[in-house]
C-alpha cells in the first residue's frame, strides 16, 4: 500500500473505497513530537488484524481557538510531521484544509455543545467554547473517515473524557484507546506549544513537572497533598497559575479528600505560553469487581484477565463453596447457624498461588479445589451463602485480601458490598440457556454427571433467584457497573471487552495496558 499524504476528500474517498481495511485513527493538529510518536507506536504494536491501517490526521482546527489565541502561529510543517509519523508506523497522513472538513463553512454543519458540567471546568473555565470546537471537529473527522478505533493522548485529559462521553451519549460505535503523557529526559511533557518557549522560559517551565512529581512523591509517602506548596514553587518560577486542582478524573468535580482515583491537574502561563500537566493520585492499586449470575463465565475470564494485568485473582464463589463443602463434610444441618458458626470460627480458609491460573483453595489444610465443584455443593451453596455470619466472615476476609488493591474479584456482591469503591465494576451475564450450555461443558470437563441441559438451566435459574432475593448483599448490578451480556462471545472477545472497559476507567499512567 505504501505510505502517502492525502489532502482532499475526493482522494481520501477513492483510497478508502479501494481498501478492505479498518482504520485506527489518530487525530492531531500537527507539530508532531514524541508524544504523538508514542501514540502511533502503540497503534502499530496493538494492531490486531493484518488489514488495519493507521491514519494520522493533521488539521489545525480553528474552532477550538479563541480570537486572541495562537491559531495563526500554531506550528505547521506537513513534510516534517509526515516523516516523523511514517517512521513509527503511520500508513497515511490525511491533511485536509478547512473546506474539506467543513464544506460550505462551519455554519453549514451541526455543532456540538459540550455539557457545562464538563466544559466549565479546568481548561474550559478560561477557554470558552474550546471543547465545543474540539467535539464538533472530531465528529466531522469521524464522519469522513469512519474509523474502527480512535487513539488519543492522556495529556489532554479533559478532552479525552469529553470525547469519551460524547461517543457514549451519541452511541458512536468507535472504540477509544488512550495512552499516557510522554516526557523528555527532564520530565517535561511534550507539547506542540513547547516550541514557543524561549531558553529562559524553558528553565522556568520545568518547575511545572518538578512540582507535580514532588507532590506525588510526598503523597505516596504521607498520603497528603499540599496544594499551597505546589503553588508557591510555581510562582517562584514565574509561572502564572490558571488552575491547580484535585478533581475526580471523570466528573472533573473538585475533591477535598483523596479517596479513589484523583487527578491533580495544573495549567500555568509561562510568558505568553499556556502549559498544562497532571498526575493521578491513588492510595492503592486498582480493584476490579466482576459480578454476575451463575455460569456467566466469570471464573474463566476473570482468571485470565487477572493474569494479564498481573493482579491477584479472587474467586469469592470458591470461598462460599469451600465453606459449604466443610458443612456438608461434617454432616452439619445447613440451617443450624450455631453449629455453622462454631465450625467456621476455628477453620482456616486460604488460597494458594493467588496470582497463578492454577489457583487452589484449601480449608483446614485440605485441598478442596475440585471437591467444591460437585453438584452437591452447588445445590447447597446459596443456602449457606445467605447466612449473616458466613457473609460477614467471608466479606471481611475478602476485604483483607484486597486491602492494597491490584486485584480482580468475582462474585455476586463485590461491587455492591465487598468493594463498593472498586475502580472498575462489571456485571457479566448471559441468557440462562447460554449459561446452562457453558455449565454443561464445565461439568463434563470435570467428570461430573448431570441429567440434562434443561435441568441445569432450571438449577441455575433457581440459584439466581435465591441469590437475588436474599436479605444480605443480594446478587444485583451495582448502579455504577457496566453490564456485559456475553451471549455469542468467546473468551477472547470477552477479555478484549474487559480490557477495553478497564482502560476507559484506569489511565495508562496508573496501570499499563494489558496485552490483547
Ligand atoms: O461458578 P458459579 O457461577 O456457579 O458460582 P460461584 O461463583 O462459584 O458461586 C457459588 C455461589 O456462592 C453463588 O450461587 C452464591 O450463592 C454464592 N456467592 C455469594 O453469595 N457471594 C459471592 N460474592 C460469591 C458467591
Amino acid at each position: 500500500m505504501g505510505q502517502k499524504i492525502i489532502k482532499t476528500n475526493a482522494e481520501l474517498t477513492d483510497w478508502l473505497s479501494e481498501l478492505n481495511s479498518s482504520i485506527i485513527f489518530i487525530p492531531t493538529m500537527g507539530g508532531l513530537h514524541a508524544g504523538h510518536q508514542y501514540l502511533i507506536e502503540k497503534a502499530t504494536e496493538r494492531k490486531t488484524k493484518t488489514n488495519q491501517i493507521i491514519l494520522v490526521s493533521i488539521f489545525v482546527n480553528p474552532l477550538q481557538f479563541s480570537k486572541d489565541e495562537d491559531f495563526k502561529k500554531y506550528p505547521r510543517d506537513i513534510n516534517r510531521d509526515a516523516e516523523l509519523a511514517f517512521k513509527v508506523g503511520a500508513d497515511v497522513i490525511w491533511a485536509p484544509d478547512y473546506f474539506e472538513v467543513f464544506p460550505g463553512g462551519e455554519n453549514s454543519h451541526f455543532k456540538i455543545q459540550v455539557p457545562e458540567t464538563l466544559h466549565k471546568k479546568l481548561c474550559g473555565e478560561e477557554r470558552s467554547g474550546h471543547f465545543d470546537g474540539v467535539a464538533t471537529v472530531i465528529i466531522r473527522l469521524i464522519r469522513i473517515i469512519r474509523p474502527e478505533k480512535l487513539i488519543l493522548g492522556e495529556k489532554d485529559w479533559q478532552q479525552l473524557i469529553i470525547i469519551r462521553r460524547l461517543f457514549q451519549d451519541l452511541s458512536i460505535p468507535v472504540n477509544i484507546e488512550s495512552y499516557s503523557t510522554q516526557r523528555d529526559e527532564n520530565g517535561f511533557a511534550y507539547s506542540s506549544r513547547n516550541s514557543y518557549l524561549s531558553d529562559s522560559e524553558r528553565v522556568n517551565a520545568l518547575a511545572l513537572p518538578n512540582a507535580i512529581k514532588e507532590a506525588k512523591r510526598e503523597f505516596e509517602k504521607k498520603k497528603i497533598i499540599n496544594l499551597k506548596k505546589i503553588a508557591s514553587i510555581l510562582k517562584e518560577n514565574n509561572l502564572k497559575i490558571e488552575y491547580l486542582k484535585i478533581v475526580d478524573p471523570f466528573s472533573l468535580k473538585e475533591k477535598d479528600n483523596i479517596n479513589g482515583l484523583c487527578l491533580l491537574a495544573v495549567a500555568v502561563k509561562c510568558g505568553s505560553t499556556r502549559l498544562i500537566d497532571h498526575t493521578f493520585l491513588m492510595h492503592r492499586k486498582p480493584i476490579i469487581a466482576i459480578d454476575g449470575p451463575a455460569g456467566a463465565g466469570k471464573s474463566t475470564v476473570t482468571k485470565a484477565f487477572a493474569k494479564r494485568l498481573g493482579f491477584i485473582y479472587l474467586d469469592t464463589g470458591a470461598m462460599y463453596r469451600a465453606v459449604t463443602w466443610l458443612i456438608i463434610n461434617n454432616s452439619i444441618d445447613p440451617s443450624d447457624q450455631v453449629e455453622i458458626k462454631n465450625i467456621l470460627k476455628d477453620s482456616k480458609l486460604e488460597f494458594k498461588n493467588a496470582r497463578g491460573v492454577e489457583q487452589k483453595i484449601f480449608i483446614n489444610n485440605i485441598d478442596v479445589t475440585e471437591k467444591i465443584r460437585s453438584p452437591e455443593v452447588t445445590s447447597m451453596v446459596s443456602e449457606i451463602a445467605k447466612q449473616k455470619f458466613v457473609r460477614e466472615l467471608l466479606t471481611l476476609k475478602q476485604q483483607v485480601i484486597g486491602n492494597d488493591g491490584g486485584l480482580v474479584a468475582e462474585g455476586r456482591d463485590i461491587g455492591t458490598a465487598v468493594f463498593p469503591d472498586a475502580n472498575v465494576k462489571i456485571f457479566l451475564t448471559a441468557s440462562p440457556t447460554e449459561r446452562a450450555k457453558r455449565r454443561a461443558i464445565d461439568l463434563n470437563k470435570r467428570g461430573y454427571e448431570f441429567s440434562s441441559i434443561e435441568d441445569l438451566e432450571q438449577e441455575i435459574t433457581e440459584r439466581d433467584k435465591k441469590d437475588s432475593e436474599r436479605k444480605i448483599a443480594p446478587l444485583k448490578k451495582a448502579q455504577d457497573a457496566i453490564e456485559l451480556v456475553t451471549d455469542g462471545m468467546n473468551i477472547e472477545d470477552v477479555l478484549k471487552e474487559l480490557i477495553y472497559i478497564f482502560r476507559s476507567k484506569i489511565p495508562e499512567e496508573v496501570w499499563p495496558t494489558p496485552n490483547l
